[in-house]
């Protein structure tokens, strides 16, 4: 450590008095700059520098631009401008001729950190004292307006005692620290006497203690920032929903979901995915983030953010704040990402029409401080979920690992029904959302559509989104091409026409039991009844037989008009109404 070089002028409460200035966010007295020998520096950045030598002076202003005071340039004489006017306990911070008028005849004592028993117990034999707090940045480990809050509480224990703010920024020099903390003393105790309290290992008096557990608190009341990075469809925003609901299950935080599609509809509407913008929009994320936290609420966060020095911006807002910043790299692979291309967005990067797109022409810089990284390859929502579930506890932030419901671990017991026609623009998308409209998605049915002769990643038809109710929502569909692993994957695939059911079992003749037309199927249904259990229903279906009459098919309306359109959804409504009510594992549950 080096030895502080010692300043051959002290500063008189006189100037101590005039001389408060705003450096580095902290208040400290002042009277020069850069003279030979003293510990105080005020470093410019080159650039300012150069243009501070050429003007010879630099002004200090405080963060909304006001001028706090002039420094002559490079020789660092300061004139002052004004008072630093506002402030937590700003009545507390008195100059030293204010001090000395009315606490003069006391005992001065600097406090740099909270009171503990044993200095209470100390400082009550000193008669009456002044606390002298010493709130400057880094000056003490709990924030200087905690420190003003617990010496205030340590003082309603003493008989006599009166607490003083003094702003002292750390130097980050024991030795210089605390030769300006000398100098600030004598400043303020001129002739009565100064008493440094020994650091001890006793507890803090427990009103002090309550002080400090409101700035402090302990993990689980801490503002969490639950940050969730990763390529497009690497599976986030469902992660992260699926952190919310089961947060507001458990009912005992407040949430706030910032997902990054919502927050560019919002927040970040109209900025692009420039690098500049993408920092823009997760700054912004960011700063909410931040203050959610400083609430101590939990902030539930889901952009990309491809970029670590942005993410480590994030991260430091947070903790200013007072927050916990805990981050997940939802490391799915590009190759799975672009596989699941839900929103057709990787096929349309790929052919140049999305430009700087992340993962194809922009890139994507894997984070090296994720507290938990977790591949939603094949994994379900849960699954995956529980990764991030278990560090959480372990950190002692959140315990949902109980929320966790057994029965909807997997979507294995989801009966996967799989709609087919030819270009998956029409009847079976009609299909599809018919279905989900009457039966959402749920651990208990999923619906999904593909057409023998794909026309990939294209949208529901217009003329049949037409002819659909108007709450079914469609933005998120693209179609998609049948193929034997969604065949695999589907335990019931139910076509529009019977052509459409040949094609399939001409490749796959031993999925005769699952394969239906859709119109067969609502016949066999009614045959061996509705009422049966799902399963048995759909083993004594298969067992039966059904042959697929041509009559019941469900005519392409592609380019046939309004019309058609109208007509070949009430025909779907209609068999879907004879068909739907058997495929929930829990239809009369409600009723
Ligand atoms: S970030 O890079 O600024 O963090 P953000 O999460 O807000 O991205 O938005 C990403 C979403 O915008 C993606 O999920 C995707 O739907 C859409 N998007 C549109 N253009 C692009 C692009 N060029 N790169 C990445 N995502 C894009």
């Amino acid at each position: 450590m080096s030895s502080a070089p010692v300043p051959q002028h002290c500063p008189t409460p006189r100037e101590l008095d005039d001389l408060e200035l705003l450096v580095s966010g902290a208040l400290v007295p002042l009277t020069e700059f850069n003279r030979p020998g003293s510990p105080v520096t005020l470093e410019l950045p080159p650039s300012v520098d150069e243009l501070a030598r050429t003007a010879g002076t630099v002004e200090l202003v405080d963060p909304e631009g006001l001028p706090l005071a002039r420094v002559a340039w490079p020789e660092g004489r300061i004139q002052p401008l004004t008072h630093a006017a506002f402030g937590p306990f700003r009545h507390l911070r008195l100059t030293p001729r204010v001090a000395r008028r009315r606490h003069g005849g006391r005992v001065f004592v600097p406090v740099c950190e909270p009171i503990t028993t044993d200095q209470l117990g100390h400082l009550a034999t000193l008669g009456p004292v002044a606390l002298v707090a010493m709130v400057g940045q880094g000056t003490a480990a709990v924030g200087p307006v905690t420190l003003v809050r617990a010496t205030l509480a340590a003082a309603e224990l003493l008989p006599d005692a009166v607490v003083i703010a003094v702003p002292l920024a750390s130097h980050a020099d024991p030795d210089d620290d605390a030769y300006l903390l000398g100098q600030i003393m004598a400043a303020y105790a001129e002739d009565d006497p100064v008493e440094e309290l020994d650091p001890d290992d006793s507890p803090v008096p427990a009103p002090v203690a309550a002080v400090l557990l409101a700035d402090q608190p302990p993990p689980d009341r801490q503002g969490l920032v639950l940050f969730f990075t990763g390529l497009s469809g690497s599976g986030k925003s469902t992660l992260a929903r699926a952190f919310t609901d089961h947060l507001l299950e458990l009912g005992t935080r407040t949430v706030t979901s910032l997902d990054g599609d919502v927050v560019r509809r919002n927040l970040s509407a109209g900025l692009t995915f420039s690098k500049a913008d993408r920092e823009t929009n997760i700054r912004r994320i960011g700063w909410v983030a931040a203050e959610i936290a400083r609430h101590g609420g939990v902030a539930v966060v889901s952009p990309i953010a491809p970029f670590d020095e942005t993410r480590q911006q994030v991260r430091a807002m947070v903790e200013d704040a007072g927050g916990a910043f805990f981050l997940v790299h939802v490391a799915t692979p590009l190759e799975e990402c672009e596989r699941r291309d839900r929103k057709g967005l990787y096929a349309k990067a790929r052919r140049g029409e999305i430009p700087e797109f992340t993962g194809i022409s922009s890139p994507y810089e894997e984070p090296r401080d994720a507290d938990v990284r977790v591949d939603t390859t094949g994994r379900s929502i849960d699954e995956a979920l529980t990764d991030v579930l278990v560090v959480l506890r372990e950190r002692g932030y959140l315990d949902l690992l109980g929320t966790l419901h057994p029965e909807q671990e997997t979507e294995d017991d989801a009966l996967q029904v799989l709609y087919v026609c030819t270009a998956n623009i029409c009847r079976s998308p009609a299909m599809e959302l018919l279905s989900r409209r009457v039966l959402p998605d749920s651990a208990d049915v999923v619906f999904s559509s593909a057409g023998t002769h794909g026309h990939v990643d294209k949208p529901v038809d217009p003329e049949i989104l037409r002819s659909l109710p108007a709450d079914v929502v469609s933005d998120d569909f693209r179609s998609r091409q049948l193929s034997t692993r969604l065949l695999e994957e589907a335990d019931l695939v139910l076509t529009a026409e019977t052509a459409h059911r040949d094609f399939i079992l001409e490749e796959q003749p031993g999925m005769f039991r699952k394969v239906f037309t859709l119109g067969q199927f609502a016949n066999a249904v009614e045959r061996v009844g509705a009422d049966l259990p799902r399963e048995e229903l759909l083993r004594m279906v298969a067992e039966s037989r059904p042959t697929a009459e041509p009559a019941g098919d469900v005519p392409d309306p592609y380019r046939r008009g309004r019309d058609a359109a109208v007509a070949c959804t009430a025909r779907i409504e209609g068999l879907l109404a004879r068909v739907l009510p058997a495929l929930s594992a829990h239809r009369g549950d409600a009723g």
